[in-house]
């Protein structure tokens, strides 16, 4: 974790039962070496009190836009003049819908829209009020307002249900907004990521038999550009190695389209030097035809069978998670494709093939892993200690989907290299 210091930071508390972690939240800014003035929603005092923020931010906490004793202290628009920075966390459903639309009903809403600062949030909210088309909605237009969004985490709820929504934990949302602050002397950077270079792999690759056939499988690449957008809505900088899929570049990305497993693993060996995470989501034919046909084979009257000689294709994730881990080697994350023994084929390939993290994902169930555009996911991962993680994420959108598991992949790359 870099640890720029000495920003000016408006912390907006809206009413989510997360509230309690701002308490941390604030106590870890100030231990970061930030002015800290806390911004609390109506909502918010109903889960933690004022006087708490308070005394861990060392400065009078603001609940109300009319307040003529706080005004005569520093009025609200000074307020927003004073934040380099204006983090909200937790940011509910309900603040983002009111974000969005720019409204200015109580003291927070006011602030951000009166504030040039750098926006960042941290949404927290129910699993099934995050996937709702509304928040969807309104979580793409703050991003194109040129607010940051963290997280949300995914994982059991306080309400018992289980699924993305949670807010991240304050140390992720520190490192997260650190390196943004370290990275940028200007509030108009709206990236903690800017500085990172993530590399992936996507769809499918199409090994020749001849000139008009292939071996191939069912890989739209879906879930690959997914992941590109998610990298890029974070401010990474983004190089997309594809297979042939007919999908349209995401925004922002750098496009390598390749056709085999041979040029994907040249194009990967290449572009993974000094990149920061490799990501490799394509399914790469595991053998390609010895020595395509030169010319059109021809269907043989006197043979009711044709054999065809394969070798193996070079194991292009493995060639870059074995690379010396300093220089040259990225965060290596690696998906598993399995139809049954999900768990243990996924570990299997963690410790095989020397990955970071693996993200196994069951492709025999219907409607989810290959074409489609839902998909669920086990995540395995282990640290430079050799301590391994466990995350089930269940079915959801690729996008959201991509979202949790470039956020899992940054924190621990963060972890790992800090
Ligand atoms: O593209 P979609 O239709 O959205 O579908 C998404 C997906 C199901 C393809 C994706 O979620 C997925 O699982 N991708 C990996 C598919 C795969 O090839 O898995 P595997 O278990 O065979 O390979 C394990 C890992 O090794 C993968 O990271 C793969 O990219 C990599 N590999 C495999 C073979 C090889 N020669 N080189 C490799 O780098």
């Amino acid at each position: 974790m870099s640890s720029a210091s000495g920003r000016r930071i408006l912390l907006g508390i809206s009413g989510g039962i997360a509230a309690y972690k701002s308490a941390q939240l604030a106590r870890l800014l100030k231990q970061g070496g930030h002015e800290v003035r806390v911004v609390m929603t109506q909502g918010a005092q109903a889960f933690i009190a004022p006087l708490t923020l308070q005394a861990l931010s060392g400065e009078p906490v603001r609940t109300s836009l009319l307040d003529p004793e706080a005004e005569a202290g520093m009025g609200h628009i000074e307020l927003a003049r004073w934040a380099e920075i204006i983090l909200v966390a937790p940011a509910t459903a309900d603040l983002m819908a009111r974000l969005a639309q720019g409204h200015a009903d109580d003291l927070l809403t006011t602030l951000c829209l009166a504030s040039p600062a750098q926006k960042i949030m941290a949404p927290a909210m129910n699993q099934a009020m995050w996937a709702h088309p509304a928040t969807a909605r309104n979580a793409e237009q703050l991003r194109e307002d040129g607010w940051q969004l963290l997280g949300p985490d995914s994982g059991e709820q306080a309400c018992g249900d289980v699924g993305p929504g949670r807010m991240l934990e304050p140390e992720s949302i520190c490192a997260a907004l650190f390196d943004a602050t370290s990275t940028s002397t200007t509030p108009a950077v709206a990236s903690s990521n800017s500085g990172l270079h993530i590399v992936i792999t996507a769809g499918p690759t199409r090994e020749p038999l001849d000139p008009v056939r292939y071996l191939s499988n069912h890989s739209s690449g879906k879930m690959g550009y997914a992941l590109a957008t998610a990298a890029t809505e974070l401010g990474a900088r983004v190089t997309l190695i594809s297979g042939p899929v007919s999908l349209t570049t995401p925004p922002g990305v750098q496009r390598v389209d390749v056709e085999t497993a041979v040029q994907m693993a040249e194009a990967a060996e290449q572009l993974a030097n000094g990149a920061d995470v490799f990501i490799g989501c394509a399914a790469v034919a595991d053998y390609r035809a010895e020595t395509p046909a030169e010319h059109k084979l021809k269907k043989r009257a006197d043979e009711d069978s044709l054999t065809l000689r394969l070798v193996k294709n070079p194991d292009i994730i493995a060639a870059i998670a074995g690379r010396a881990r300093s220089p040259g080697r990225p965060y290596v994350v690696g998906f598993a494709a399995e139809t049954r023994d999900l768990e243990d084929y996924a570990r299997d390939k963690l410790t095989r093939k020397n990955l970071d993290m693996v993200v196994g994902n069951d492709v025999s169930l219907v409607g989810l892993g290959f074409g489609g555009d839902n998909n669920a996911a086990l995540l395995l991962w282990r640290d430079m200690e050799g301590r391994e993680g466990r995350q089930e994420l269940p079915p959801q959108p690729k996008i959201e989907l991509a979202r949790a598991i470039i956020h899992h992949a940054l924190s621990q790359h963060s972890i790992n290299s800090h």
